[in-house]
């Protein structure tokens, strides 16, 4: 995890390289750094938290010089403390570090023997006194850098800068993304392009093993056995205009308002509205002899991924297996010959998931990758992309990435299924109409600020809370306990409805709030009899439906938020709207830290 970028050129520094950390900041807020070249010597101002912390730092005792390099800081290793606030390093070289050094304890003794001396917990700083050793020894910079990155095993992005060297930045990725900015006489470096938007759209990503080295007019790329390379210089599609908070509160309200567009976007991109087919791009296996799908993702993505595999077995008829990338990576799970897989992620960069990514690449399973970052490194590495049009999403719970994933998703279990022939043109007008209309359906759901409003005052006062759902509504449950447990720290459960009975219903007495997901529809009854089950018990049942369902739950249900009736297959998406702003609303009322949550980071680059 963590946020790097780096720069070296004309005029200050600091400034700009503390603007591109807070489009990084989405990545880890425990502390942040800046270190620069000031008269040929390093000199550095860091601060514990968030990155206003450090501005406050920098306000105070400014930092001059035209070449620096700046990290915001998810903790891995060492507490988030001053001290352990990179940049790290010596008087010769400074060091920022994404993600984890994995061989470090080794290293460190073998450097403490030859005299180093550490100041920190971090595995950063080994690598910073494993080049200060070699510099010291005699090395070039470049010497030292092609030296060093050959003893450090894991996973991780480096940038550094070096005493007496004033326009000289070098750079390396292994497992974690790393994008060079070429600018007018500067050039940058950075964890991805949202941070380097307002400074180039010139984007050249260096491969896995690459390392590069700049000056203010250019870079030079080696390949991991050292070999200059050629990488590719685009124009980045990102814009750092959409980054704003406009009159919004908080990124998540922002976001969560933006999903009628959003949707519309993505759906537009896969659906033909006049003769209302499907028209996915082309996927790298056959849908009609695909023997089998492995679904994996992270977090929300993988809820996302789990309502998938409902659609696409029952539309498309294909077996799905899907699995949390963390733990289908050490599975070892028999992958059958032919097979293909299709992950899900918004940044696209998930460490277990691209980890999972390769797994799968390994063991010859086509990869379809449904991403919201169309250069992230998981777009680049599979056999084909299907985009989320979510634009970036800043605030850490994912809330319009994770719907536009569920729109992505509805459309491919119906383009499988037609290829399939379990579709017929009927059945899909009628499905394509369905989703077509959740943008206007998506914009009901956020009037219902009021009544959700309602519901968050009773649930802000919970300890627990437990989430029910049946079918493509049980992820979604799981989805409404982890955003509630993210945004507002109150423990939650997310359930199927008719699993509760086989243990969860013990916790139930007057205090525990059960949020039930339930549209009318084929499962309605069974899940209000699991319902009635829980107020028999003395729950405070609480209901998530349409009008259908709530005149039969409002005969013993304490609240009813009624959302649009839109039959079971768009239903999903609605509801996973109303859980966010549920959360969201409680997050408020309890004056959390709505879009940096603690502890939390959006972009897990780390394993
Ligand atoms: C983090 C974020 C979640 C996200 C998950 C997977 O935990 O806080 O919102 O769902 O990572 O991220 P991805 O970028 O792969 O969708």
């Amino acid at each position: 995890m963590c946020g790097i970028v780096g720069l070296v050129g004309r005029g200050e520094a600091a400034p700009r390289i503390l603007d591109a950390l807070r489009r990084l900041e989405y990545r880890g807020y425990d502390s942040a750094g800046i270190a620069t070249l000031v008269d040929g010597r390093i000199d550095r101002r860091r601060a514990e938290g968030k990155l206003f912390n450090l501005a406050n730092v920098l306000g105070a005792d400014p930092l001059p010089g035209s070449l620096g390099i700046g990290h915001t800081r998810w903790a891995t290793h060492g507490a988030p403390t001053e001290r352990n606030a990179h940049p790290h390093g010596t008087a010769r070289v400074a060091v920022v570090h994404n993600g984890i050094i994995e061989n470090h304890a080794e290293l460190k003794r073998e450097l403490q023997a030859l005299g180093q001396v550490f100041e920190t917990e971090t595995d950063t700083e080994t690598f910073a006194r494993l080049m200060d050793q070699l510099l010291q020894e005699g090395s070039t910079p470049e010497q030292a850098a092609a030296a060093a990155l050959k003893r450090v095993h894991g996973a991780f992005a480096l940038a550094m800068i070096f005493a007496g060297h004033p326009n000289l930045l070098i750079c390396a990725r292994q497992g974690a993304p790393l994008a060079v900015g070429f600018g007018e006489g500067e050039m940058f470096v950075g964890s991805d392009a949202l941070a380097l938007a307002p400074l180039t759209r010139q984007i050249a990503y260096l491969e896995e093993g690459d390392w590069a080295v700049l000056d203010d007019r250019s870079a030079r790329f080696f390949d991991v056995a050292d070999r200059p390379v050629e990488r590719q210089v685009r124009l980045t599609a990102v814009s750092g205009a959409a980054t704003g908070k406009g009159n919004y509160r908080h990124f998540m309200e922002k976001e969560l308002h933006e999903h009628p567009v959003v949707l519309g976007d993505t759906l537009t991109q896969y659906l033909e509205p006049t003769s209302r087919r499907v028209t996915l791009p082309p996927l790298p296996f056959d849908p009609v002899t695909v023997p089998r799908l492995t679904m994996t993702a992270c977090g929300s993505a993988f809820l996302a991924a789990m309502v998938g595999r409902y659609w696409i077995e029952r539309l498309a008829r294909i077996p799905v297996d899907a699995d949390v990338a963390s733990e289908f990576r050490y599975r070892d799970p028999p992958l059958a010959d032919g097979g293909a897989a299709i992950l899900v992620s918004q940044s696209g960069e998930t460490a277990d998931t691209m980890a999972a990514l390769r797994l799968l690449r390994e063991h010859r399973q086509k990869v379809l990758s449904v991403v919201n970052v169309a250069e992230s490194s998981m777009a680049r590495e599979s056999d084909a992309t299907v985009l989320t049009v979510a634009g970036p999403e800043i605030g850490v719970a994912s809330t319009k990435a994770f719907t536009a994933q569920l729109a992505v998703l509805a459309c491919i279990a119906i383009g499988l299924g037609r290829a399939r022939g379990h579709v017929s043109a009927t059945d899909e007008a009628k499905l394509t109409m369905a989703l077509l209309e959740l943008p206007s359906n998506a914009a009901l759901v956020l009037d219902q600020d009021a009544e959700i409003r309602a519901m968050a005052d009773e649930v802000a006062k919970a300890r627990d809370v437990m989430f029910l759902g049946r079918g493509t509504l049980f992820p979604i449950a799981m989805e409404g306990a982890l955003k509630l447990k993210e945004i507002s720290y109150i423990h939650a459960e997310g359930y199927a409805a008719g699993e509760m009975k086989h243990g969860p219903i013990a916790l139930i007495d007057g205090a525990v709030p059960v949020i039930s997901l339930c549209p009318s529809g084929p499962l309605f009854e069974k899940t209000a009899s699991n319902l009635q089950e829980a107020a028999a018990r003395g729950g405070r049942i609480m209901a998530f439906t349409d009008d259908l369902g709530a005149e039969r739950l409002s005969a013993f249900a304490e609240r009813v938020v009624v959302l649009p009736r839109v039959g079971a297959f768009a239903a999903p998406v609605l509801h996973a709207i109303a859980v966010q702003l549920l959360a969201y609303q409680v997050a408020v009322l309890k004056g959390g830290d709505v879009d940096q949550p603690r502890n939390l980071a959006k972009s897990v680059t780390v394993e």
